[in-house]
C-alpha cells in the first residue's frame, strides 16, 4: 500500500498560509538585503575612489515592490519609501536578519590602525557583528557631502514618518555626545511584521496606560432603543465614507479628518460594547484609556505616554475609547497648587491632540454635566444611552437565554423585565449570580429566588432598594 503523505500545512480559505506568507517576505528581504549589498559596496567604491560601475549610488535601483504581496512591501507602499528611506529601513534591519553583511565596516583604516570613523557603528555586549549608528546610514547617504549629510538629518528626527510610524528607533546618544553617534535600529514591531507577518499588540503597561478590547458579541446583540441606534448608525456611516467625503468631494480642506463621538448614560447600558462593535465593523482595533489612571498615577509622564498612544493610534487605525472621561475633561480645576496646574496642563495637551487625531475618538462618560461645555461643542456626535425601558429589558433577558442560559419553567422573564429597573450589564450579572447559585445546588436552571437574589444585590450596589 502506498502511503500519501499528507500536507502539513492545510491552505486557510484564502488560499495563502502563514508559511507561504513568511516564504514570500523571505524572499522579498532577500532581494532586498542583495540590493543593499551592491548599494553598499558602491559607496566604499566611491569613498576609496576606486572603480566603479556607477557615479552615486543613487543610479543602482532597489527592486520594484509596486504590486509584491509581502508585508515589507505593503511597508514600503504604506510609508512611500523611496530609495532614501529603504536603504536606511534595511540597514536597521540588517542586524536582524543579515548580520554578516555588515561586517565589511569592520575594515580598519591601515593608516591609523584602527577602524574608520566615518563609518559609525557600535559593538554589541553579545552581538559580534556591526551594529549600525546614524553615522552609518549617513556615510551610506551622503558619503563625504556636507550638503546631503545636512539634509538627511531631518530623517532621524521625532517627526519623520518613519520614527513616527515607530518602525525606526533611534536612542539618545550618549551625554555629549554628537547625535548621530546614536545607535539606529528597528522596533520589534516593526521587525516582526516584516519577518514573521505578526503583528504585535502591546500590552498595558505604565508607559503605554491602554487595553485592546474586544467582544464576542454581535451588533444584533446589541440591545439599543431605534434613535439611539441610529445616532451610531450616523458614526458608522462617517466611518464608511469619511475618504470619499474627504477626498473625492474636496471636503477635506473644510473639515478635520477626525471624528470625536460622545458617550454618555447611567453604568452598564452598553457604551463600552458599542465602542468595541464599531471597531468591529470597521476592522479597527479599539483602545481603552482609563483617564482616571492616567491622570492620578503619572502626574508629569502623562504627555509622553499619551503621545506614545495617539502616534500609535494614528498609524494603525485605531480607535481610541476613553473611559470615565470625566477625569480629564470635567470643568477644568481652578489651579490652587502646582499639581492642579500641572493636570491642567497635561488637559490641554491632551484636548488638542483629541482635536487632531485624524480617526475615531470615543469619549465615555456617566454624567454628561460634568463635560466642560466648551468642549462638549467639539464633538460631532453626543448619544446618550438611557437605562434600557421594559422592552428593551425583555429583549436583554431573552437575549442570555437565546445564548444558552437556562431559567427554571415558573420563571417569567416578562414579569421580571416589567418589575425590575435594571440595566443590560447589571441583567449580564444577575444571570451571573444566578447561573452560580443554581449551579452550586445541583440544579440545572436559574430558579426565581437566585433572580430575586442577585437582582437584591445589583440593587443595593446602585444604592436603590428592591
Ligand atoms: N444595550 C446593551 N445591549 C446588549 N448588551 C448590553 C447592553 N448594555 C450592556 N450590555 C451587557 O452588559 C455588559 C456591560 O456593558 P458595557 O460595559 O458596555 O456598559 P457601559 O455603558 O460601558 O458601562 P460603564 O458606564 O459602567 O462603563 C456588556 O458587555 C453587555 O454584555
Ligand atoms: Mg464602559
Amino acid at each position: 500500500m502506498q502511503i500519501v503523505p499528507s500536507d502539513p500545512t492545510p491552505p486557510t480559505p484564502s488560499g495563502a498560509t502563514p508559511g507561504d506568507e513568511i516564504s514570500c517576505n523571505a524572499r522579498v528581504l532577500q532581494g532586498e538585503v542583495e540590493w543593499f549589498g551592491e548599494v553598499l559596496d558602491a559607496r566604499l567604491e566611491l569613498h576609496f575612489q576606486q572603480p566603479s560601475k556607477v557615479s552615486d549610488i543613487r543610479e543602482i535601483p532597489p527592486p520594484d515592490l509596486s504590486s509584491d504581496p509581502s508585508h515589507y512591501a505593503e511597508l514600503v507602499r504604506e510609508q512611500a519609501m523611496g530609495f532614501e528611506e529603504r536603504l536606511v529601513f534595511i540597514l536597521a534591519l540588517l542586524p536582524h536578519i543579515r548580520p554578516q553583511a555588515l561586517d565589511t565596516l569592520f575594515i580598519r583604516n591601515q593608516n591609523l590602525d584602527r577602524g574608520f570613523t566615518e563609518f559609525g557603528g557600535r559593538r554589541g555586549s553579545s552581538h559580534g557583528g556591526f551594529l549600525p549608528t546614524v553615522e552609518t546610514a549617513a556615510f551610506l547617504l551622503a558619503g563625504e557631502e556636507l550638503d546631503r549629510r545636512f539634509r538627511i538629518t531631518s530623517f532621524f528626527e521625532r517627526d519623520h514618518p518613519l520614527i513616527r510610524g515607530e518602525l525606526l528607533r533611534v536612542d539618545i546618544p550618549g551625554a555629549g555626545e554628537p547625535f548621530f553617534s546614536a545607535a539606529l535600529g528597528v522596533t520589534t514591531e516593526a521587525l516582526n511584521r516584516v519577518t514573521s507577518g505578526a503583528t504585535h499588540k502591546p500590552d498595558y503597561s505604565i508607559s503605554f496606560p491602554a487595553k485592546l478590547i474586544t467582544t464576542r458579541l454581535e451588533w444584533d446583540e446589541l440591545v439599543l432603543a431605534p434613535e439611539v441606534l441610529e445616532e451610531i448608525q450616523g458614526v458608522n456611516g462617517w466611518l464608511k465614507h469619511s475618504r470619499t467625503i474627504l477626498g473625492d468631494w474636496g471636503l477635506g480642506r473644510a473639515l478635520k479628518p477626525g471624528f470625536r463621538c460622545l458617550f454618555w448614560g447611567p453604568p452598564g447600558t452598553g457604551k463600552t460594547l458599542t465602542a468595541t462593535l464599531i471597531g468591529q465593523t470597521i476592522g479597527s482595533e479599539v483602545y481603552r484609556i482609563d483617564l482616571s489612571m492616567v491622570v492620578s498615577k503619572y502626574i508629569g509622564e502623562t504627555e509622553k505616554n499619551l503621545a506614545s498612544i495617539f502616534d500609535q493610534a494614528q498609524n494603525k487605525r485605531w480607535i481610541l475609547f476613553f473611559d470615565e472621561a470625566d477625569a480629564l475633561f470635567g470643568t477644568r480645576t481652578q489651579t490652587t497648587n502646582s499639581n492642579d496646574r500641572h493636570a491642567n496642563q497635561e488637559i490641554a495637551y491632551l484636548l488638542q491632540r483629541v482635536e487632531d487625531f485624524p480617526g475615531l475618538v470615543i469619549l465615555a462618560t456617566n454624567l454628561r454635566a460634568n463635560i466642560d461645555e466648551a468642549f462638549a461643542r467639539r464633538f460631532q456626535s453626543i448619544v446618550y444611552f438611557p437605562m434600557p425601558d421594559r422592552d428593551l429589558r425583555l429583549r436583554l433577558w431573552k437575549g442570555l437565554e437565546g445564548s444558552g442560559c437556562r431559567f427554571q419553567e415558573d420563571v417569567d422573564l416578562e414579569v421580571i423585565a416589567e418589575r425590575y429597573e435594571l440595566s443590560g450589564g447589571a441583567i449580564l450579572n444577575v444571570v451571573r449570580h444566578g447561573a452560580i447559585r443554581a449551579l452550586d445546588r445541583g440544579d440545572p436552571a436559574i430558579g426565581v429566588s437566585d433572580l430575586v437574589d442577585g437582582i437584591r444585590k445589583e440593587l443595593r450596589k446602585e444604592g436603590r432598594t428592591p
